[in-house]
């Protein structure tokens, strides 16, 4: 089985989910739940295919499993969410058993995923557009009060 559905069946991941949906009960924006995460993670994926499957599928939903669980730590502690999602990813790639360059690959591409900085790295630019796609912003009520920039807010139905 890969590895990735042993996160999902994690408690401490559960719970996680369970205190992110309780922070944002009546948030205006979008949320972090786990429906923007397999929404992520499918993107994802779409691209790794229309580039010739070029990342595993393993690491990809992985990553997107795994990117805005910071969001936790900036809530709590106003640490912005892709440093403090680092942190969070870290302890659960090693207890999964993830090897080194898997977990520089994912927490490099959680680190970027609010600006991504290397588009060579395609983990990185996969999980920033995808994280972006997966917004309807073109069907928004709070499109006005977005802090996004017009630049990532997503306009139309692309995948
Ligand atoms: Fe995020
Ligand atoms: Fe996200």
């Amino acid at each position: 089985m890969e590895r990735y559905h042993g996160i999902l069946q994690d408690k401490r991941y559960k719970k996680m989910l369970q205190r992110l949906e309780e922070y944002e009960a009546n948030r205006e924006f979008c949320c972090h739940t786990l429906e923007h995460f397999c929404d992520v993670a499918r993107l994802m994926y779409i691209m790794s295919l229309e580039d010739g499957n070029c990342i595993p599928k393993d690491l990809i939903y992985t990553t997107a499993l795994l990117h805005d669980l910071g969001r936790l730590k900036e809530y709590e502690e106003n640490i912005p969410h892709h440093i403090a999602g680092q942190q969070i990813a870290r302890e659960f790639l090693m207890e999964y058993g993830y090897n080194n360059q898997e977990i520089k690959d994912v927490l490099m591409a959680i680190g970027e995923h609010r600006s991504v900085q290397n588009k060579t790295h395609k983990l990185s630019y996969y999980l920033y557009s995808a994280d972006k796609l997966s917004r309807n912003c073109f069907h928004c009520s709070a499109w006005d009060r977005c802090k996004w920039s017009i630049e990532k807010k997503n306009s139309t139905l692309i995948k």
